[in-house]
Protein backbone atom coordinates (compact mmCIF):
# COMPACT_ATOMS: atom_id res chain seq x y z
CA UNK A 1 0.00 0.00 0.00
CA UNK A 2 2.39 2.52 1.25
CA UNK A 3 4.99 1.23 -1.96
CA UNK A 4 2.32 1.73 -4.41
CA UNK A 5 1.78 5.64 -3.09
CA UNK A 6 5.49 6.05 -3.33
CA UNK A 7 5.27 5.32 -6.53
CA UNK A 8 2.34 6.97 -7.79
CA UNK A 9 4.63 10.37 -5.90
CA UNK A 10 7.79 9.26 -8.25
CA UNK A 11 5.71 9.09 -11.49
CA UNK A 12 3.90 12.75 -10.46
CA UNK A 13 7.61 14.06 -9.42
CA UNK A 14 8.83 12.67 -13.23
CA UNK A 15 5.86 14.30 -14.97
CA UNK A 16 6.45 17.05 -13.01
CA UNK A 17 10.08 17.39 -13.60
CA UNK A 18 8.99 17.01 -17.67
CA UNK A 19 6.60 19.57 -17.35
CA UNK A 20 9.34 22.09 -15.92
CA UNK A 21 12.22 20.81 -18.34
CA UNK A 22 10.25 21.49 -21.66
CA UNK A 23 9.03 24.63 -20.37
CA UNK A 24 12.13 25.46 -19.79
CA UNK A 25 13.34 24.27 -23.53
CA UNK A 26 10.39 26.02 -24.82
CA UNK A 27 11.22 29.19 -23.52
CA UNK A 28 15.12 29.19 -24.75
CA UNK A 29 13.87 29.01 -27.71
CA UNK A 30 13.40 32.22 -28.18
CA UNK A 31 17.48 32.74 -27.25
CA UNK A 32 18.12 30.16 -29.28
CA UNK A 33 16.40 32.01 -32.46
CA UNK A 34 18.05 35.56 -31.04
CA UNK A 35 21.40 33.47 -31.11
CA UNK A 36 21.31 33.18 -35.22
CA UNK A 37 19.60 35.87 -35.75
CA UNK A 38 22.81 37.39 -36.94
CA UNK A 39 23.78 34.31 -38.77
CA UNK A 40 21.02 34.36 -41.23
CA UNK A 41 21.01 38.01 -41.63
CA UNK A 42 24.06 37.97 -42.93
CA UNK A 43 23.21 34.73 -45.14
CA UNK A 44 20.09 36.89 -46.38
CA UNK A 45 22.10 39.57 -47.26
CA UNK A 46 24.61 37.61 -49.18
CA UNK A 47 21.94 35.72 -51.34
CA UNK A 48 20.28 39.53 -52.12
CA UNK A 49 24.37 40.37 -52.81
CA UNK A 50 24.15 37.30 -55.36
CA UNK A 51 21.45 37.03 -57.15
CA UNK A 52 22.33 40.85 -57.72
CA UNK A 53 25.14 40.66 -59.25
CA UNK A 54 24.15 37.63 -61.24
CA UNK A 55 21.24 39.49 -63.03
CA UNK A 56 23.47 42.14 -63.79
CA UNK A 57 21.23 44.36 -61.66
CA UNK A 58 25.08 45.05 -59.73
CA UNK A 59 27.45 46.18 -62.01
CA UNK A 60 31.75 46.84 -61.63
CA UNK A 61 32.18 45.82 -58.18
CA UNK A 62 35.42 44.60 -57.19
CA UNK A 63 35.43 42.48 -54.46
CA UNK A 64 32.91 40.12 -52.34
CA UNK A 65 31.67 41.71 -49.60
CA UNK A 66 33.91 40.49 -47.01
CA UNK A 67 31.05 39.53 -44.51
CA UNK A 68 29.95 36.83 -47.33
CA UNK A 69 33.21 35.26 -47.98
CA UNK A 70 32.26 32.48 -46.02
CA UNK A 71 28.70 32.30 -47.75
CA UNK A 72 30.43 32.32 -51.16
CA UNK A 73 32.91 29.53 -49.88
CA UNK A 74 29.88 27.42 -48.85
CA UNK A 75 28.09 27.95 -52.12
CA UNK A 76 31.14 27.22 -54.47
CA UNK A 77 32.23 24.44 -52.35
CA UNK A 78 28.77 22.83 -50.52
CA UNK A 79 27.36 21.43 -54.36
CA UNK A 80 24.95 24.24 -54.49
CA UNK A 81 27.42 25.70 -57.60
CA UNK A 82 27.53 22.97 -59.22
CA UNK A 83 24.10 22.25 -59.11
CA UNK A 84 23.47 25.75 -60.37
CA UNK A 85 25.93 24.90 -63.89
CA UNK A 86 24.22 21.65 -64.18
CA UNK A 87 20.81 22.91 -64.14
CA UNK A 88 22.03 25.68 -67.11
CA UNK A 89 24.15 23.29 -68.76
CA UNK A 90 20.34 21.14 -69.27
CA UNK A 91 18.32 23.84 -70.57
CA UNK A 92 21.54 24.59 -72.94
CA UNK A 93 21.33 21.24 -74.11
CA UNK A 94 16.99 21.14 -74.33
CA UNK A 95 18.02 24.27 -76.67
CA UNK A 96 20.99 22.52 -78.79
CA UNK A 97 18.80 19.25 -79.51
CA UNK A 98 16.28 21.65 -81.10
CA UNK A 99 18.35 23.26 -83.58
CA UNK A 100 18.85 21.46 -86.78
CA UNK A 101 21.95 21.96 -88.62
CA UNK A 102 22.68 22.96 -91.97
CA UNK A 103 25.42 20.73 -93.88
CA UNK A 104 27.74 23.70 -94.59
CA UNK A 105 29.89 23.17 -91.59
CA UNK A 106 28.84 26.80 -90.41
CA UNK A 107 26.99 26.32 -87.61
CA UNK A 108 29.11 27.43 -84.39
CA UNK A 109 28.59 28.16 -81.01
CA UNK A 110 30.63 29.99 -78.52
CA UNK A 111 32.15 29.58 -75.05
CA UNK A 112 34.22 31.50 -72.81
CA UNK A 113 36.88 29.42 -71.30
CA UNK A 114 38.11 30.92 -67.33
CA UNK A 115 35.09 30.04 -64.96
CA UNK A 116 32.90 28.52 -68.18
CA UNK A 117 35.02 25.44 -69.61
CA UNK A 118 37.84 25.72 -66.75
CA UNK A 119 37.60 26.37 -63.30
CA UNK A 120 39.51 28.90 -61.17
CA UNK A 121 38.11 27.83 -57.90
CA UNK A 122 41.17 26.93 -56.50
CA UNK A 123 43.38 30.06 -57.17
CA UNK A 124 40.17 31.90 -55.89
CA UNK A 125 40.19 30.25 -52.64
CA UNK A 126 43.45 31.78 -51.72
CA UNK A 127 41.66 34.99 -52.88
CA UNK A 128 39.33 34.49 -50.40
CA UNK A 129 36.77 33.93 -52.92
CA UNK A 130 37.20 37.18 -54.54
CA UNK A 131 37.08 39.52 -51.00
CA UNK A 132 40.83 40.22 -52.19
CA UNK A 133 40.73 42.21 -54.98
CA UNK A 134 41.99 41.10 -58.51
CA UNK A 135 45.69 40.23 -58.69
CA UNK A 136 46.83 40.50 -62.39
CA UNK A 137 50.41 38.57 -61.32
CA UNK A 138 49.14 36.17 -58.95
CA UNK A 139 46.08 35.14 -61.97
CA UNK A 140 48.89 34.83 -64.54
CA UNK A 141 51.44 32.84 -61.89
CA UNK A 142 48.21 30.26 -61.43
CA UNK A 143 47.19 30.00 -65.36
CA UNK A 144 50.84 29.55 -66.23
CA UNK A 145 50.45 26.51 -64.31
CA UNK A 146 48.11 24.85 -66.33
CA UNK A 147 45.97 23.19 -63.54
CA UNK A 148 42.36 24.69 -63.63
CA UNK A 149 40.24 21.39 -64.24
CA UNK A 150 37.21 21.62 -66.25
CA UNK A 151 33.61 21.91 -65.14
CA UNK A 152 31.87 19.08 -65.63
CA UNK A 153 28.85 19.98 -67.14
CA UNK A 154 30.63 22.15 -69.21
CA UNK A 155 32.64 19.50 -70.23
CA UNK A 156 29.69 17.52 -71.26
CA UNK A 157 28.10 20.03 -73.29
CA UNK A 158 31.07 20.81 -75.19
CA UNK A 159 31.47 17.09 -76.03
CA UNK A 160 27.80 17.26 -77.03
CA UNK A 161 27.88 20.20 -79.34
CA UNK A 162 31.03 18.67 -80.90
CA UNK A 163 29.77 15.88 -81.37
CA UNK A 164 26.75 17.22 -82.33
CA UNK A 165 28.52 18.65 -85.60
CA UNK A 166 28.73 22.52 -84.03
CA UNK A 167 32.02 24.52 -84.58
CA UNK A 168 33.10 25.42 -81.21
CA UNK A 169 34.72 28.89 -80.43
CA UNK A 170 36.24 28.99 -77.17
CA UNK A 171 36.79 33.08 -76.83
CA UNK A 172 39.34 34.45 -73.76
CA UNK A 173 40.15 37.48 -73.05
CA UNK A 174 43.90 35.60 -71.69
CA UNK A 175 46.84 37.45 -73.15
CA UNK A 176 47.55 34.79 -76.27
CA UNK A 177 51.73 36.14 -75.81
CA UNK A 178 52.24 35.13 -72.40
CA UNK A 179 48.97 32.53 -71.60
CA UNK A 180 48.59 31.02 -75.13
CA UNK A 181 50.72 27.50 -74.68
CA UNK A 182 49.76 27.16 -71.13
CA UNK A 183 45.84 27.63 -72.13
CA UNK A 184 46.02 25.63 -75.43
CA UNK A 185 47.95 22.67 -73.01
CA UNK A 186 45.55 23.10 -70.21
CA UNK A 187 42.45 22.68 -72.08
CA UNK A 188 43.77 19.60 -73.85
CA UNK A 189 44.90 18.07 -70.40
CA UNK A 190 41.29 18.67 -69.78
CA UNK A 191 40.15 16.73 -72.45
CA UNK A 192 38.82 19.83 -74.73
CA UNK A 193 39.91 18.37 -77.75
CA UNK A 194 37.85 18.66 -81.12
CA UNK A 195 37.00 22.46 -81.01
CA UNK A 196 37.22 24.58 -83.88
CA UNK A 197 39.63 27.85 -82.90
CA UNK A 198 40.95 28.69 -79.52
CA UNK A 199 41.04 32.69 -79.87
CA UNK A 200 42.79 34.65 -77.43
CA UNK A 201 43.56 38.33 -76.84
CA UNK A 202 46.29 39.60 -79.18
CA UNK A 203 48.32 42.73 -78.49
CA UNK A 204 45.84 44.74 -81.31
CA UNK A 205 43.01 44.19 -78.18
CA UNK A 206 45.36 45.22 -75.37
CA UNK A 207 43.82 47.72 -72.90
CA UNK A 208 40.32 47.02 -74.71
CA UNK A 209 37.37 45.70 -72.63
CA UNK A 210 36.08 42.40 -72.84
CA UNK A 211 32.54 43.44 -74.46
CA UNK A 212 34.67 45.70 -77.26
CA UNK A 213 36.83 42.12 -77.63
CA UNK A 214 34.69 39.89 -77.97
CA UNK A 215 31.76 41.02 -80.15
CA UNK A 216 35.14 42.28 -82.50
CA UNK A 217 35.90 38.18 -82.95
CA UNK A 218 32.06 37.27 -82.83
CA UNK A 219 31.28 40.31 -85.90
CA UNK A 220 35.14 38.33 -87.72
CA UNK A 221 33.46 34.82 -87.45
CA UNK A 222 29.97 36.05 -88.47
CA UNK A 223 31.58 37.79 -91.51
CA UNK A 224 33.15 34.65 -92.28
CA UNK A 225 29.66 32.76 -92.33
CA UNK A 226 29.26 30.93 -88.78
CA UNK A 227 26.21 31.34 -87.66
CA UNK A 228 26.15 31.67 -83.71
CA UNK A 229 23.45 29.88 -81.73
CA UNK A 230 25.04 29.87 -78.53
CA UNK A 231 26.86 31.84 -76.39
CA UNK A 232 28.29 30.62 -73.08
CA UNK A 233 30.33 32.71 -70.28
CA UNK A 234 30.39 33.31 -66.68
CA UNK A 235 30.64 37.72 -67.11
CA UNK A 236 28.17 39.27 -68.50
CA UNK A 237 30.60 40.96 -70.76
CA UNK A 238 30.92 37.21 -72.14
CA UNK A 239 27.63 38.07 -73.32
CA UNK A 240 27.01 41.83 -74.58
CA UNK A 241 27.61 43.83 -77.31
CA UNK A 242 27.64 42.65 -80.97
CA UNK A 243 26.64 39.63 -82.51
CA UNK A 244 25.83 38.07 -79.28
CA UNK A 245 24.43 34.72 -80.90
CA UNK A 246 20.77 33.58 -81.16
CA UNK A 247 20.93 32.82 -77.25
CA UNK A 248 23.14 33.62 -74.67
CA UNK A 249 23.30 31.50 -71.19
CA UNK A 250 24.78 32.79 -68.34
CA UNK A 251 26.50 30.64 -65.93
CA UNK A 252 27.54 31.62 -61.96
CA UNK A 253 30.23 33.56 -60.74
CA UNK A 254 30.01 35.44 -57.50
CA UNK A 255 34.29 35.44 -57.07
CA UNK A 256 35.03 38.26 -59.36
CA UNK A 257 33.39 40.58 -62.40
CA UNK A 258 34.98 41.35 -65.64
CA UNK A 259 34.26 44.38 -67.33
C1 LIG B 1 19.29 33.53 -85.31
O1 LIG B 1 19.81 34.85 -85.37
C2 LIG B 1 19.91 35.36 -86.68
C3 LIG B 1 20.64 36.68 -86.61
O2 LIG B 1 20.04 37.52 -85.68
C4 LIG B 1 18.54 35.46 -87.32
O3 LIG B 1 18.64 35.93 -88.63
C5 LIG B 1 17.90 34.08 -87.32
O4 LIG B 1 16.58 34.16 -87.77
C6 LIG B 1 17.90 33.48 -85.92
N1 LIG B 1 17.44 32.11 -85.98
C7 LIG B 1 16.50 31.65 -85.20
C8 LIG B 1 16.09 30.24 -85.42
O5 LIG B 1 16.01 32.31 -84.31
MG1 LIG C 1 35.05 33.61 -67.87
Amino acid sequence: MFNAMAQRLQELMVLFFLAIFSKAVAGLKPYARANITPDTAINNYCLSWRLAVETNNVRGWRTVPVQCLRYIEAYMLGGQYERDVEFITEQILSYVSGIDLADDGLDAWILDVDDTCISNMFYYKGKRYGCDPYDPAGFKAWALMGGCPAIPPVFRLFRNLVETGFKVFLVTGRDQETLGQATVDNLHSQGFIGYERLILRTASYKGQSAVTFKSDIRRQLVEEGYRIWGNVGDQWSDLQGEFLGNRTFKLPNPMYFVP
